[in-house]
């Protein structure tokens, strides 16, 4: 029998339909374009070949490709009465997946991986700050994300990709230096897996390496292919130090051109949730950002997020709303309650509102009891900055400035000095 990259066997007789498959695999898992045309390949060399099928939907759902996914996730099932126990369970799995049941997809990943914990596309789903743990909305998603790759990781041996998943891990419960080390191992096995770059460059954000994080994505970008899922992100981050930096030009340049919708190639999720974070961030840092911008971007979460439910969309949706002025779909997100985080959004949302209009001291009352649940909207701890620094700027611009320098101290120490907020004289 065949088997792919991590061992696990297949049901094909087709050593291209494999190639393809492992060529799908390695693509999707290392965050590079070329996943779909692999797994299409597959099917095309071997069409009796259910699980490339399976690879083909989340090919398709990472290019943003839903009808896609779903046509192809009808061939895996069709096709799946001779494949293996494992197979039929991978494809399970993804059609919990795929129909937004995240929690039972959550606990199928867990009990799948219980049995085969090399299954890497099952894994996937549950790693990283995006995946269905980091997006459970829970207190402590972080360390239980920690738990999952501590798990996993002897099972896979000197693997670039579960390095690189538990290296994120470490760093997004605080052990930057032990999460570089494993990185830089990650990397001198794979040079190109986007999510080790990436969370590379977060822990140069953790550590406030400002220069350091700028010389590292400029010389790695180059040679990333627009197309990728991580571009735009990746582009975000450059933008995030340009901003730090007091580099306007070059940040403003960089979200023209990669970040928010209109020419960038992220997913709606990036695309809107960096979008109005850089904007905001731009703002605090005490940059101009023309209302024209909020607009086009309010329009924008109307078309790809027109309900609540998402928790860490909702953020950035109702800041979009906020700064555009567009009351009536911001009243959607204060009067609501869906989603994962869905019993605190409210209060972010009328702590926009309160924003907008300048009236901070309504803003640090929204914000002041919901603090210790921002971990629940899920993103990374450089993409929750956004809400921690806010709450900075709302107490400074309320007149609380001990309190402001108290509370950027206890939460963000390595930024107590240097955050790029204008009220802290820093920029
Ligand atoms: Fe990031």
């Amino acid at each position: 029998m065949l088997s792919d990259f991590y061992g696990n066997n297949l049901t094909t007789t087709t050593g291209l339909a494999r190639d393809n498959y492992d060529v799908g695999l390695k693509a999707f898992l290392s965050a590079n374009y070329g996943a779909e045309q692999a797994f299409s390949l597959a099917v095309e060399a071997d069409p009796n070949f259910s699980l490339a099928y399976a690879g083909l939907v989340r090919a398709h759902m990472a290019a943003g490709n839903l009808k896609a996914a779903a046509s192809a996730l009808i061939t895996a099932k069709k096709m799946v009465n001779g494949a293996t126990e494992r197979e039929k369970s991978h494809i399970y799995c993804i059609e919990l997946l795929t129909s937004g049941k995240s929690k039972e997809a959550r606990e199928a990943v867990y009990k799948h991986l219980l049995e085969w914990p090399r299954d890497a596309l099952v894994a996937q789903i549950n790693t990283s700050v995006f995946g269905l743990i980091g997006f459970s909305g829970q207190i402590g998603r972080e360390n239980d994300l920690l738990d999952f790759t501590e798990m996993l990781l002897p099972h896979y041996a000197e693997d670039w990709w579960m390095m690189s998943m538990h290296a994120i891990s470490l760093c997004e419960t605080g052990q930057t230096i032990a999460s570089m080390e494993l990185m830089e191992k990650s990397l001198d096995l794979n040079p190109r897996n986007a999510n080790a770059a990436h969370f590379f460059a977060h822990i140069l954000y953790e550590e406030n390496e400002v220069e350091a994080g700028r010389d590292y994505l400029h010389a790695w970008m180059p040679s990333y292919d627009r197309r990728s899922i991580l571009h735009g992100h990746l582009s975000w981050h450059e933008a995030l130090w340009a901003l730090q930096d007091g580099d306007e030009t070059k940040m403003w340049a960089t979200i023209d051109s990669s970040v928010s919708p209109e020419k960038g190639t992220s997913l709606p999720l990036n695309a809107l949730t960096d979008t109005a974070a850089i904007y905001y961030r731009a703002e605090l840092a005490g940059y101009k950002v023309d209302t024209k911008r909020w607009s086009r971007l309010s329009e924008y979460a109307v078309q790809n997020f027109p309900n609540m439910g998402q928790s860490f969309a909702d953020v950035h949706a109702s800041l979009s709303h906020a700064m555009a002025g567009n009351d009536e779909y911001l009243q959607k997100y204060i009067e609501g309650k869906n989603g994962f985080a869905g019993d605190v959004i409210p209060f972010i949302a009328k702590a926009w509102k309160a924003i907008a209009k300048g009236e901070w001291l309504i803003a640090a009352q929204e914000l002041a009891p919901n603090i210790d649940d921002f971990e629940r909207f899920g993103g990374s701890r450089a993409q929750r900055d956004l809400l921690e620094f806010t709450y900075v700027n709302v107490l400074l611009r309320a007149g609380d400035t001990k309190k402001a320098k108290n509370v950027l101290l206890r939460r963000r120490p390595k930024f107590s000095q240097t955050a790029p907020i204008k009220l802290l004289g820093k920029i």
